[in-house]
């Protein structure tokens, strides 16, 4: 409990007291601004040291692969080829540790944060708080699916207005436009998200939005059980995602080794084939759910009565989901298993 003075010697006795505290904060503060000021110098001189480096690599590739192909005759010896390839090898190595650095230190935002944030630093500098971060971004989406699963199930299943409809597609707007903000944020911050997704939620945004132009009509309500009923089952996907998504976080935070697998991974490589062997059928039937909206909607921009552009805008939309979406699953599980594989022989 805090001490409350009562009387005027208390209360001089607690003013000369929080006086000497006082002058302890400012003189804490004063420590912590010289600090911030070394931190800054420090980090410029990375950054620059840095660039430095990379340009020189940069050059010094360029120069060793003419040497390599302009070498007048006698040609090179096999030891000297030896030599280039291993200094090729070790410069790839530096410019992935160059990366894994540089993810601690502030850098200048992308054109897409710079119009949406403006110049501000959106470097996370330590790992916890880079783990934070995602990992409120794993529970925003988990939110966001909760409310969207119940939103779409009131607009399938109890109330059909076109207002209501509106409000659900704005949310949407709403919801992929953020995650495309925090996805940019998480890309700076070193994370390994593959372009196409963030791509995926621009796609989706602007389908949302062509979803929200929809005027009302016999087209429209042709479409809209199918569509609600898709977004039903994508929030369900999403739940299962976050399951998934989310656990391999915690497993490879508690790992302590991101990004590096090795032995003691072994453990979480098999949780993972497990957890992905588990989602994949789901993500693939949601996938053909997009491919099946996209023929949908094809077949209802060819009726007569089709006078709305949005029918083959959301068409081609979906269309473009669904491509997307398939050939990069394809692409990580692809990845994941040769990944696996080689692995497994190394050992
Ligand atoms: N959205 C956002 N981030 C994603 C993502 C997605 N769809 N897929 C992967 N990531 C992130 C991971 O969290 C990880 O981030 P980190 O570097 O910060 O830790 C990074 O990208 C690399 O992940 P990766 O190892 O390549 O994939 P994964 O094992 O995490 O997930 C899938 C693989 C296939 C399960 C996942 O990409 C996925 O669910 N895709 C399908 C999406 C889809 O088709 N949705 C529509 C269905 S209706």
């Amino acid at each position: 409990m805090l001490f409350s003075p009562t009387g005027l010697t208390e209360c001089l006795r607690e003013w000369d007291d929080l006086e000497k505290n006082h002058q302890q904060i400012l003189d804490t503060h004063r420590l912590y601004k010289q600090k911030l000021e070394e931190v800054t110098k420090l980090q410029n001189g990375c950054s620059g040291a840095i660039s430095r480096q990379r340009k020189k690599l940069k050059d010094l590739t360029v120069a060793l692969k003419e040497c390599q192909e302009n070498h007048p005759t006698p040609k090179l010896s096999t030891e000297e080829m030896e030599t280039i390839a291993e200094i090729q090898e070790s410069v790839k190595d530096r410019i992935t540790s160059f990366s894994e650095m540089e993810a601690f230190l502030p850098k200048k935002n992308g054109l897409y944060l710079n119009l949406v944030l403006g110049n501000v630093n959106v470097t996370l500098l330590n790992k916890q708080s880079k783990f934070a971060y995602k990992d409120e971004y794993e529970k925003f989406k988990l939110i966001l699916t909760v409310i969207i699963f119940i939103f779409s199930f009131t607009c399938r299943f109890l109330f059909s207005y076109r207002v209501l409809d509106a409000l659900f597609n704005f949310l949407l707007v709403w919801y992929y436009c953020t995650l495309t903000i925090r996805e940019s944020i998480l890309i700076s911050n070193g994370s390994r998200i593959k372009g196409w997704w963030v791509f995926h939620h621009y796609v989706s945004t602007f389908l949302s939005g062509v979803m929200l132009t929809w005027p009302e009509g016999a087209l429209y309500q042709m479409f809209r059980d199918q569509f609600l009923t898709y977004c039903l089952y994508q929030s369900c996907v999403q739940f299962l995602q976050y399951y998934y998504q989310s656990g391999c976080l915690y497993r490879l935070r508690a790992l302590g080794e991101r990004h590096n697998m090795d032995l003691t991974v072994e453990g979480f490589q098999s949780w993972m084939w497990r957890g992905l062997t588990f989602l994949l059928p789901f993500l693939f039937f949601g996938q053909f759910w997009q491919l099946f909206n996209s023929i949908t909607l094809f077949k209802m921009s060819q009726l007569p009565e089709c006078k709305e552009w949005q029918v083959a805008m959301c068409g081609c939309s979906y269309m473009v989901l669904f491509l997307g979406n398939f050939f990069t699953t394809l692409g990580v599980v692809y990845q994941k298993y040769t990944n696996n594989k080689d692995k497994t022989k190394s050992l």
